[in-house]
């Protein structure tokens, strides 16, 4: 059994002085079941990590969708260190920016042009107040998770501290249900319909292409949160993927290997406006490390074949887990979510066990097998069928407990270590 020595003696001085630790929820201490996984990491390799204490763990949470290529991959490295040597925030622009700049507009289908920023809800942030300006209306509708800015997490339950004014502009729309979109749109004068093009099992049979349409019948603007679909689905996205091309989209996370930076792009016409007074400008958005990482991790995203790889071994990670769903007859309680690209197991409570119960024993036992997840996989080009072999025997195993769990209805002698407690409310990841 792997110690944590190091880890939990880090994580108690950082909690001391640093709420939570872990600088992104999702990244906690709390999201994992206690005893069995590490909270610090000292290096990574392809798809592994290695933790402060010297144990190695098969990474399928790759920083939550950043690590698209792999970790410590040598040609983004000796880009970055090339830039490093050289700058990186100026005083001017580096050459980087005009050379990242086109190459978003190549290849993203809606890309007419590209402005920068840092996280994904800078980005969702920019896209919005860019469709408020050109409408010259205030309500928002969305759908999915879209940062930490106030227009959309005053929409979500974790809403605390987001004035009552500001909230009431943003109304959370239902995925796949064009009747729920079309009232809402009908109901209020709307701004812009955001969405997350690709959720649980992806969009129906020509659900994107009828949501573009009624957004623009009623005279509002369509963005795509693309901050997880890019750089996962397709190149372009899951606007290539579903050939429909918004009116504007927000990248992030996967655009530079876990370097940080983001993206808004789309319609001249819109993204002009910030020549005209619309305020999109951040310090860090022309940085230069960022731009040289994402330049070198887009060239690998263009080579032939790298998508089909990530695809195949995600089809036979959402494909297993469903046959192991099926085999300990578990459909009541679990179910895949997302795409094979990007997928993972939702829970639900059965009996007197919670949900949180049935996802902590998940999470103990595939720990134990060496494997780094909370419930959600990413994937980066160095995950193998070896990989999938080792992920899918430890939810084989998780499955076979948490069948054991509820036929008793007690964690009893099943689970060892700590619940998993999130930090996010449930109605966002
Ligand atoms: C779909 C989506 N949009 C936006 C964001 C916000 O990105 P960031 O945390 O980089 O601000 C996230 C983060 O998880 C996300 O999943």
């Amino acid at each position: 059994m792997n110690s944590f020595t190091k880890s939990d003696e880090l994580l108690q001085r950082e909690l001391k002085v640093s709420p939570l630790a872990a600088q992104t929820y999702s990244k906690s201490y709390r999201y994992f079941s206690k005893g069995f996984a590490p909270s610090y990491m000292d290096h990574g390799e392809g798809c592994y990590i290695y933790d402060v204490d010297g144990n190695k763990f098969i990474d399928f949470m790759c920083a939550l969708g950043p690590i698209t290529v792999g970790y410590n991959e040598p040609s983004v490295n000796e880009a970055v260190i090339k830039q490093v040597n050289k700058f990186s925030s100026g005083s001017l622009q580096s050459e980087l920016e005009v050379e990242l700049a086109e190459k978003i507009c190549e290849i993203i289908p809606c890309a007419e042009m590209v402005r920068f920023v840092k996280n994904g809800g800078d980005a969702t942030t920019a896209a919005v107040r860019l469709a408020r300006a050109y409408t010259g209306r205030d309500i928002i509708l969305m759908c999915g998770y879209h940062g930490m800015h106030d227009w959309s997490i005053g929409a979500s339950d974790n809403h605390k501290g987001v004035p009552e004014a500001v909230r009431k502009l943003t109304i959370n729309f239902t995925y796949n249900d064009l009747n729920d979109l079309e009232t809402k749109l009908k109901e209020n004068e709307v701004a812009a319909v955001i969405l997350e093009p690709i959720q649980s099992n992806g969009p129906k049979d020509g659900y994107l292409d009828a949501v573009k349409e009624l957004t623009h019948k009623y005279g509002a603007i369509l963005i795509f949160d693309e901050v997880v679909s890019g750089f996962h689905y397709a190149l372009g996205g899951a606007q290539e993927k579903f050939n429909v091309a918004p009116d504007l989209v927000a990248f992030g996370k996967g655009m530079a290997n876990g370097y940080p930076i983001s993206a808004v792009a789309g319609r001249r016409d819109l993204l002009e406006q910030i020549e005209q007074g619309v305020f999109v400008s951040t310090t860090f958005g022309g940085d230069s490390i960022a731009m040289a990482a994402s330049l070198a991790t887009i060239k690998i995203l263009e080579q032939p074949g790298f998508y089909d790889h990530i695809n195949k071994i995600g089809t036979i990670l959402h494909d297993g887990i469903q046959e192991r769903i099926d085999k300990y007859d578990l459909n009541d309680v679990l179910a895949v979510s997302g795409m094979p690209a990007h997928c993972g197991v939702a829970f639900e409570g059965h009996g007197s066990l919670s949900y949180l119960d049935v996802q902590s024993v998940y999470s103990q036992t595939i720990l134990q097998y060496g494997v780094l997840q909370f419930a959600i996989y990413f994937l980066n080009a160095h995950h193998t069928e070896k990989e999938a072999k080792i992920y899918l025997d430890a939810t084989d195993e998780a499955f076979s407990l948490i069948r054991k769990a509820i036929d008793k209805d007690s964690l009893d002698g099943i689970l060892v270590g700590g619940k998993v407690d999130p930090v996010f409310k449930r109605n966002i990841k």
